[in-house]
């Protein structure tokens, strides 16, 4: 065990002097960076349509009380997190390597050992993936990327993208019961810019409530046909 996590740092490590810092162009008008991170298929026009129409999503958000205020709050997240989307990582990071049932996700199938160059090439798409979720520009791009990380987690788009030798499948159990780690590690984050408590609070409320909606559009390729 001991080995494994020392083998787990240095994965992560590896995954950390990859990683780069992400710019982003503006709230209204986002310009996804689809050539500067490899795997980041973001506003390709080769990206399969969304089985989710955009009066679906509607309701979705509906459904978890998104607003335009909640929009707003992710764009004031934005700024507070764009400077800080390494150190975020780092922690989440930490709690997948920290978690052997986890890190197995990232694991080679040959011998269970986690996958430096998988987990170095993951985390780039995951530092542009907290600047999209801020940037809060939910339209039918951002849905039709939706549809792609959840094949990604899925056996039918997972390891595609890097050419990971890795397990087939995430199982669905956990996607869901990530969204309260990821939410709540978040939080310090977003205090850490001198906004009010209020603000604060709204910015993260905002967050769970978006995180939860993308991991339900994921849900899709793990729902029975005709039961999304
Ligand atoms: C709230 C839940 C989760 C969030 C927000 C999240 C976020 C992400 C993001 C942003 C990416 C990169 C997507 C891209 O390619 O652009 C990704 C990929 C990945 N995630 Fe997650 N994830 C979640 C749950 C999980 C869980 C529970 C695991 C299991 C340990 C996991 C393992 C992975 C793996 C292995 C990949 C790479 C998939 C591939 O082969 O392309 N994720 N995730």
């Amino acid at each position: 065990m001991t080995i494994r996590i020392v083998q787990l740092g240095v994965c992560l490590a590896v995954a950390g002097l990859y990683a780069q810092t992400t710019h982003h162009s503006g709230t209204q008008e986002r310009k996804p960076m689809s050539t500067a991170i490899p795997g980041y298929a973001y506003g390709r026009p080769a990206l399969a349509k969304s089985p989710v129409s955009l009066e679906d999503l509607d309701l979705l958000k509906k459904s978890v009380l998104f607003t335009g205020d909640d929009v707003r709050y992710l764009r004031m997240s934005h700024d507070v997190l764009k400077d800080q989307t390494e150190q975020v990582l780092d922690v989440w990071y930490g709690f997948v390597a920290s978690h052997p049932h986890l890190v197995y996700y990232f694991g080679r199938k040959s011998d269970g050992q986690p996958d430096g160059d998988y987990l170095a090439a993951v985390r780039r798409r995951f530092a542009q993936w907290i600047l999209d979720t801020a940037a809060a520009d939910y339209g039918q791009k951002w849905l039709d990327y939706q549809h792609e990380i959840g094949r990604r987690h899925h056996r039918t788009g997972k390891n595609q993208t890097d050419g990971a030798p890795s397990v087939d499948n995430i199982s669905y159990r956990y996607l869901p019961a990530f969204i309260y780690p990821i939410t709540a590690t978040l939080k310090p984050f977003l205090a850490n810019k001198g906004h009010s408590a209020d603000d604060v609070d709204k910015m993260h409320q905002a967050w769970v409530k978006s995180v939860i909606l993308q991991v339900t559009l994921w849900s899709h390729p793990y729902v029975k046909d005709g039961d999304f």
